[in-house]
């Protein structure tokens, strides 16, 4: 096993069915044949209670609507659980996370799509759930809104969040356009995934190891 000097952590941002699932996947094996330690993991989830908070996120109740704010608290009270148990644990034993979603998807849906609730508030309140824990690299993986949605419905069930309208998806879209442009250019990198994934795929992998070894 390649021993790294510090830990890393990667996340992979998009709207459903951009390809963030597929791609964490491939860079997964692809890192873990060179030799690196890996952890995969994802947001809501991730650690038993997260996963518990995922279900209820994504489950269509008719008893009773999850209201917007109880679903962004929960959304924040998922990912404290997951940083601070899982995501941050493995940075500190130096191991490579790789996230499916983050920061980014909470702003695009919650916070834009939404406006649960201002900006300021909002990162606020995120700094208290991550610990302030920033990733090393973000990818935004973009597709036209109409085939993510077919390609992420194909391959899975349905669930609340995809029933949205696509003008919803459309301002989800906008939202992680928004966020990107003012991230700095150097922490992040769009990937269209309208080409065949076997043109990506590499991109990606080639990306971590310029971060990794830039930093070693
Ligand atoms: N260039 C591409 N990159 C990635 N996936 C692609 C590409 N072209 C087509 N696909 C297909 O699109 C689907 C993308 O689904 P994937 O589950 O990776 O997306 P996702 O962003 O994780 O979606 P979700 O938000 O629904 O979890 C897969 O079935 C994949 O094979
Ligand atoms: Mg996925």
């Amino acid at each position: 096993m390649k021993k790294l000097s510090k830990g890393f952590f990667f996340v992979f941002e998009g709207i459903d069915g951009s390809g963030k699932t597929t791609h964490l996947k491939y860079a997964k094996m692809a890192l873990e044949r060179e030799g690196f330690p890996v952890l995969a993991t994802r947001e809501p989830g991730g650690t038993v209670v997260a996963e518990k908070i995922r279900s209820l996120i994504l489950e269509d109740t008719p008893v009773e609507k999850l209201c917007q704010e109880a679903e962004l608290l929960l959304f924040l009270a998922a990912r404290a659980q997951h940083v601070k148990n899982v995501v941050l644990p493995s940075v500190r034993s130096k191991n490579i996370v790789l996230c499916d979603r983050f920061l980014a998807s909470t702003f695009a849906y919650q916070v834009y799509a939404q406006k649960v609730v201002n900006e300021a508030m909002f990162f606020l309140m995120n700094s208290l759930a991550s610990y302030d824990l920033k990733p090393d690299f973000t990818f935004f993986f973009d597709v036209e809104v109409k085939e993510g949605l077919r390609r992420a419905t194909k391959k899975r069930e349905i669930n609340r969040i995809d029933k949205k309208s696509i003008e919803f998806h459309q301002a989800v879209k906008k939202g992680f356009e928004g966020f990107f442009s003012k991230m700095p250019e150097d922490s992040w990198e769009k990937i269209n995934t309208k080409n065949k994934f076997e043109k990506n795929k590499d991109k990606v992998i080639k990306r971590i190891l310029e971060v990794i070894t830039a930093s070693r």
